[in-house]
């Protein structure tokens, strides 16, 4: 399985974002999402004797697997994953590197964990294919390597799945299954993963509001809320899952026209469960007075980014209005 011949594999997995239905999709309405591959996280594995070495080099942190605490999510995915695999968790080291900003609703989390995933099923895959060969050349000190299967799309989702429960305590699992299956989805919590036709490709505009939001605090404002008044959240949450079949089925026959008037209606709803925030409808003012046709926030909301429906004529304008109004960055993602 490729490229290694020094005991070193390297894999990576997309951002995504959620066009409609973030929040209302934790309590069973459909979701959208899509992945964003001009953002990726990477994990990289090398062979070396003793004890698992992690390397997060972009949040400044080196430790040993042993030393991390117990809701550790990069440590978590790799022994949960080990088991799966039916390994030790030993003699490697794994070092990830992302360029996804982290709690900006772009699944940095869920990323870092499919990125480990695919990593050590196709570093045991390399060692079990490789091993008659290989294991010529190795060290002493460096335990015989068991026979493994490689993981399928779905077992790495679930487990990806399993730490976003360290993240926040209740996650629907819209995240680890796009990144994973790396297409779109209309996804329902609790049931098969559904892709769909997208007819006619289209233009979204990824703005950073610069605000780092951990999703577990909008998610746990939410779920506060619903259980201070359920019937108005639910009546919200349906509203909500209403425009995400609708999306689905405008996506499906390729009218692009009504996906602005989709996106604004999410927003609005969005702002009445509480999850907006100034930065959000600064930026989201800006683009629809730029000629936008529509923007909304995306993943948890209280800051991360705003997605903005975009043309092949108006983006660099809207690109440039978002930057004004305060964007720390903008990327425009074909959905296709
Ligand atoms: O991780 P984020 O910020 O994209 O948020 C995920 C979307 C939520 O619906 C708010 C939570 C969830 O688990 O689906």
């Amino acid at each position: 399985m490729g490229d290694n011949e020094s005991g070193i594999v390297t894999a990576s997995a997309p951002g995504k974002i959620i066009l409609f239905g973030e929040h209302a999709v934790v309590y069973g309405r459909p979701a959208i999402a899509v992945p964003v591959f001009q953002v990726r996280a990477e994990a990289t594995i090398q062979q070396r004797a003793g004890n698992v070495q992690i390397d997060a080099a972009d949040i400044a942190r080196r430790y040993d697997l042993r030393d991390a605490p117990p809701d550790d999510p990069i440590a978590t995915m790799v022994t949960r994953t080990c088991a799966r695999l039916g390994v030790a968790p030993r003699d490697f080291a794994i070092s990830i590197h992302s360029t996804i900003p982290v709690a900006r609703g772009l699944g940095s989390g869920a990323a870092v964990s499919v990125a480990i995933g695919r990593a050590l099923a196709k570093f045991y895959a390399t060692e079990d294919t490789e091993s008659t060969e290989r294991g010529k050349s190795r060290s002493n000190s460096v335990s015989p390597v068991p026979s493994v299967a490689a993981l399928s799309v779905e077992e790495i989702s679930a487990l990806a799945y399993e730490v976003e429960k360290l993240h926040h305590g209740t996650p629907s699992g819209i995240d680890n299954t796009v990144i994973a299956y790396e297409q779109p989805v209309y996804f329902v919590r609790d049931q098969p993963i559904e892709s769909f036709r997208v007819a006619r490709p289209f233009l979204i505009a990824i703005a950073d509001t610069g605000v780092a939001a951990p999703t577990k605090i909008a998610v746990g404002y939410v779920r506060r809320a619903w259980q201070a008044d359920r019937a108005r959240y639910e009546a919200l949450f349906d509203q909500i899952g209403a425009i995400a079949r609708n999306a689905r089925a405008a996506i499906e026959r390729g009218d692009v026209d009504a996906l602005g008037p989709l996106l604004n209606a999410n927003q609005t709803l969005a702002r009445e469960i509480g999850v907006s925030s100034l930065e959000i409808e600064t930026l989201v003012d800006a683009a629809l007075r730029a000629g936008a046709r529509g923007a909304k926030l995306s993943g948890a909301g209280r800051g991360g980014n705003v997605i903005v429906l975009v043309d092949e004529g108006n983006r660099e304008e809207i690109a440039r209005a978002l930057m004004e109004a305060g964007a720390r960055r903008v990327i425009v993602t074909r959905v296709s």
